[in-house]
């Protein structure tokens, strides 16, 4: 499975750089202009750092990249966080950027896509931009944590959402799950 993972400029650059650890299969990494401020201002990273945990990291300014043709496979793409602004560019169908480019083509070539857009509160705009790429067979999935495996620590809480997150985009269920062992 190939899965093109964005990291945008909105909050919570951690889940982004959980994903590329956990997703399984090839994982090709772009990461936005304000994704790179982000990433480095809440974890101290940059995208070199990333490169050991991905098999390919591509321009987003370079429209000339395969990945913006359609025509070159990959089976999903994710996009985690994604900045309310990403969302709106989405969903008014541009593509301009090839984090952007990518996530059109997912679209309009049917295959999986997740937005775990990142923001809050959330005016009209942004949730009408999100009922648009849903109803084109986007996944919109907030990035909200759940409480009820009771996470101890920041790692704990961030890695029980990713594999969420793979859940939704491998369909390879969660390691566990809300009452699990009472299921037949
Ligand atoms: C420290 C920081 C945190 C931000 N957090 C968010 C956020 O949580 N959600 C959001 O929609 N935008 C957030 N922004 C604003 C986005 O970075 C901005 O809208 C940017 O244009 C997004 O571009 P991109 O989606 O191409 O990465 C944040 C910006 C900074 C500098």
């Amino acid at each position: 499975m190939r899965t093109v993972v964005v990291i945008t400029g909105a909050s919570g650059s951690i889940f982004g750089v959980e994903l590329l650890r956990r997703l399984p299969g090839e994982r090709l990494l772009i990461v936005t202009r304000w994704g790179k401020v982000v990433l480095k201002e809440e974890t101290g990273k940059t995208v070199r750092d990333l490169e050991g945990d991905c098999d390919g990291v591509f321009s987003d300014e370079d429209l000339a990249s395969p990945l913006s043709s359609g025509s070159n496979p990959f089976d999903a793409v994710v996009v985690l966080p994604a900045s309310a602004s990403f969302l709106a560019h989405v969903a008014a169908g541009l593509g301009d950027t090839v984090a952007t480019r990518v996530c059109h083509l997912a679209l309009k070539e049917r295959r999986r896509l997740v937005l775990g857009l990142r923001e809050t509160p959330l005016t009209g705009i942004a949730l009408e931009n999100a009922a648009r790429v849903a109803r084109e067979g986007g996944i919109v999935m907030p990035v909200s944590p759940f409480f009820y495996l009771k996470p101890d620590s920041l790692e704990r809480l961030v890695g029980d959402f990713v594999d969420r997150v793979v859940q939704v985009v491998t369909g390879t269920p969660v390691p566990e799950g809300w009452r699990r062992g009472d299921l037949p």
